[in-house]
């Protein structure tokens, strides 16, 4: 590959996939609308983006729907503090869906619940700002391309790097030749850590719908800690580390680099994947009447042959990463005149291959306190729908990114290699993979068809 890379358009790509052909024009809307906004979600995340619509105008927040009042109730007070606006409160999306008819919904709502409420949402009228990674199996993300089209609404994805000013400088950079050919890119996310205490299984607290919250997927024990989101169970924030509710690391974390890697080399998919990984430090995964752990992997690489290079991931929850410049989060991209780190906090940096030249660094302008550029997508998505566009995140350019991810974890649980067409979304002459690509939900909950 050269920086000016194998340059597939969107078009061919989407038309490859059968997925945009028939899709109806985006409508476009008055320029001074005041949007009815609701929000699906209303944890830690979700009322991230919600700070930043209301602080950008533009809307009504007639609605906000969580199945646990704990999130719920203090989300909409604070609401009415921001705004003055006394949003209807939900514990049932359908509900709120089918009542309030709202023309923007926020969804951010754990990973397993996003292809459900994002098509319901799109069917119902709204434009939709949904969550990454997009789905928990592919064809869950398949089915929201295809509602996305369907409906001919705008759905734009929280994947915010492809909007962050140091990314859009980095991603200039390198496609203007300064690192050289691409051979090879290495994404990477290390935290300290160490051995899993089981937590004891719990009664829902007053006021959680556990059941609702687990939805489509299996129903696990409820665990769960407020003031330890990270480390306390599964609800709030733990779901990342349980396989039925997420896919780890590499889907929570991954998928944002996964994104990055295939906008800036304008890749679509990868042909081959092979995934390694366990818990030698967290210890066996486990699930009890009466205790449970997480059952991600504590550690994983994961390999992926491109169109003229190739990617291996790898995450860590244990020792850190103090050895590479502290950069404990990003992408190498590896050129023959250099390699160049595109970060996060740390911004970018180009490392020349010649050691007289010096390095090239530029520092991130991200919004406290949780270092993001929701505020510039949130102005994205207005945007796209004022003018009918495709948003700078769409929903199509999240399934590939989300793909990336998730195919890494099919072949983890395979523990094998498998090879990947993307055009029939089908891993090649592999029945037993292939089942991976969806799963069976649990109860009256259908899973959605592309
Ligand atoms: N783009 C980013 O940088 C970024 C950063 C953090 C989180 N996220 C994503 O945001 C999503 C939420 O993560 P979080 O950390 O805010 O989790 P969280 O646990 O803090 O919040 C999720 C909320 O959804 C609620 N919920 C669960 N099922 C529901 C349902 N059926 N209907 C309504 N509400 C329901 C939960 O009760 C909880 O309050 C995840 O998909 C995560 O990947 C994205």
């Amino acid at each position: 590959m050269t920086t000016t890379i194998n340059r597939r358009t969107f078009l061919a790509a989407s038309a490859a996939a059968g997925l945009s052909l028939a899709a109806p024009a985006i409508h476009a809307a008055s320029k001074d609308k005041k949007y009815r906004t609701a929000i699906i979600g209303c944890g830690w995340w979700g009322m991230n983006i919600l700070r930043s619509a209301i602080a950008a105008g533009q809307l009504d927040v007639v609605a906000m729907c969580d199945v646990d009042r704990r999130f719920l109730d203090p989300a909409a007070e604070e609401v009415n503090k921001l705004c003055g606006q006394t949003p209807r409160r939900y514990a049932d999306y359908r509900e709120l869906l089918a009542k309030e008819k709202p023309e923007i919904t926020i969804v951010a709502t754990p990973d397993h619940w996003h292809a459900l409420a994002m098509i319901a949402a799109v069917k119902a009228g709204a434009h939709v700002y949904v969550e990454k990674p997009i789905s928990h199996t592919i064809l869950e993300g398949k089915a929201m391309v295809r509602a996305a089209r369907d409906a001919g609404r705008v759905v734009q994805v929280g994947t915010h790097r492809r909007i962050s000013p140091h990314n859009v400088s980095g991603r200039e950079f390198i496609l203007s030749g300064k690192i050289g050919k691409i051979g090879m890119v290495r994404a990477f996310v290390h935290y300290a850590g160490g051995p899993e205490k089981p937590k004891k299984n719990m009664e829902p607290p007053k006021g959680l719908d556990w059941d609702m919250w687990c939805g489509p997927a299996p129903l696990r024990p409820y665990s769960g800690d407020p003031q330890n989101p990270w480390t306390g169970g599964i609800h709030p924030r733990g779901f990342r580390g349980y396989l039925d509710y997420a896919n780890g690391t590499l889907g929570d974390w991954g998928i944002h680099w996964m994104d990055q890697i295939l906008w800036i080399t304008d890749q679509k998919w990868p042909r081959r994947v092979f995934s390694v990984g366990g818990r030698p430090i967290k210890g066996p995964p486990l699930l009890t009447a009466e205790e449970q752990t997480t059952d991600a992997p504590d550690h994983q690489i994961a390999t992926y042959q491109f169109d003229g290079f190739d990617v291996s991931w790898e995450h860590r929850h244990f020792a850190g990463n103090n050895a590479e410049k502290g950069e404990s989060v990003g992408c190498y991209f590896y050129g023959d005149k250099g390699t160049f780190h595109m970060g996060w906090k740390d911004g970018w940096t180009f490392y020349p291959a010649d050691p007289k030249q010096p390095a090239i660094h530029e520092e991130p302008k991200l919004h406290k306190p949780d270092d993001q550029n929701i505020p510039e997508l949130w102005a994205d998505f207005l945007d796209a729908i004022k003018t009918g566009r495709r948003p700078v995140c769409d929903i199509e350019l999240a399934y590939w990114s989300t793909n990336v991810s998730l195919l890494g974890m099919l072949s983890y649980k395979l523990g094998r290699s498998i090879e990947w067409d993307g055009e029939k979304t089908q891993c090649v002459g592999d029945p037993e993979a292939n089942k991976l690509l969806k799963r069976d939900y649990r109860g009256e909950w259908e899973y959605p068809q592309a």
